[in-house]
């Protein structure tokens, strides 16, 4: 097999995003051949012993990590994070009934506009109109009656970040697609979260749900089974073939994120966003496009060039030092550097050593 980090690119795209190594590798031999088992995971019986291993441990595994009981359910699931901005009220939202949703970005407004096809979402707050420069703020005292409040932890388009779990007296619901397990975060505050593993936890086709047992009983319709939580959980998410591979590296990466530890994690992820941030305010070509620092993502760190000019020329000087996906999303432009856990120190210290260089020239 032909190798790896020579060759490898530093990716820092939003998604699909980088891997380690080593779980790319433990994931290419499995496509071979799964365990010596003289099939390739690809090839394996979904109800076989084989993958009902698979399942286990990583339903084990994320209990783990977030400090979960038994009173949580764990599920794999398809259509990525936008099926769970419609599964979320299609289960949890009554036509009367009301739900909050804080608006701090494009899927979380996007979380708001599916759920009001199902009942009264009402907008919390939001900063739509600053183009989400920063976090809303959360009203002091919300509504009466709400189902839940549902909010997004990581704008990945924006370079936000939720630091803090604000308190929320209903059912808080939250998407964690861009920073699930890469710092420490009290999970029991959440009623549910999700995530699309494509950028913390693994390879595209799979998402990540997570809720209480209380919670996901409180079905407000008769729907598919395919559409109701409780039906997935009641079929230990094989209620129609799940994506297998998908699986299996989601596995692979909470096997690697374990290893690794979710309290080192968190500090290089300080390490790497801090000596970022630094240069980005330092150097004379960028400006960041978050000015508050408390608002600011530790994953998808978002700057701009002082001259635009720049952009093209910066992006260009990183592609001959094999730096790749620092382009901006097209609603803020600039660049975009996702720093999520697979992204080492290494690979920051060479993106700052560019922007040192391209400054000098
Ligand atoms: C925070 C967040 N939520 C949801 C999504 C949508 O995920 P998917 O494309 O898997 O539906 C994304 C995609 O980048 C995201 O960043």
């Amino acid at each position: 097999m032909k190798n790896t980090d020579l060759t490898r690119k530093l990716n820092f795209n939003a998604g699909p995003a980088a891997l380690p190594i080593e779980v790319l590798q433990q994931a290419a031999a499995a496509v071979l051949d799964y365990n010596n088992s003289g099939l390739s995971i690809l090839e394996i019986p979904h109800r076989g012993a084989a993958f009902v291993a698979i399942m286990d441990e990583s339903r084990q595994l994320v209990k783990e990590l977030c400090n979960l009981n038994d009173d949580y359910e764990v599920l794999w699931l398809q259509g990525g994070g936008r099926m769970q901005f419609c599964m979320i009220p299609m289960n949890f939202l009554g036509e009367t009934e009301s739900a909050g949703y804080v608006d701090s970005g494009y899927w979380a407004e996007s979380a708001y506009k599916a759920a009001k096809y199902y009942g009264n979402a009402q907008l919390l707050a939001s900063t739509k109109d600053i183009n989400y420069t920063h976090l809303p703020k959360w009203p002091s005292q919300l509504p009466a009656g709400l189902q839940y409040v549902h909010c997004t932890t990581n704008n990945t388009i924006y370079g936000t970040q939720l630091h803090t779990t604000p308190a929320c007296d209903v059912p808080l619901i939250a998407d964690m697609s861009s920073d699930i397990f890469s710092c420490h975060r009290n999970y029991t505050k959440y009623a549910m979260f999700y995530a699309t593993v494509q950028k913390n936890l693994g390879a595209a086709g799979v998402t990540l749900v997570v809720l209480r047992k209380d919670f996901m009983q409180r079905v407000k319709r008769t729907m598919p089974d395919m559409l109701t939580y409780k039906a997935h959980a009641a079929q230990q998410s094989m209620l129609n073939t799940p994506p297998v591979f998908a699986i299996y590296v989601s596995l692979l990466m909470l096997r690697w994120t374990k290893a690794r530890g979710i309290n080192a994690i968190d500090i290089e992820n300080r390490k790497k966003a801090q000596l970022l941030y630094s240069e980005i305010e330092r150097n004379s070509v960028f400006k960041p496009v978050v000015d508050s620092i408390t608002d600011r993502s530790m994953m998808n760190v978002c700057f701009i060039a002082n001259d635009s000019r720049n952009e093209k020329a910066f992006t260009d000087f990183c592609a001959t030092r094999n730096i790749t996906g620092i382009k901006g999303h097209r609603s803020v432009g600039g660049f975009r550097v996702s720093l999520y856990n697979a992204v080492n120190l290494a690979a920051v210290e060479t993106l700052v050593q560019a922007m040192q260089d391209f400054e000098k020239e």
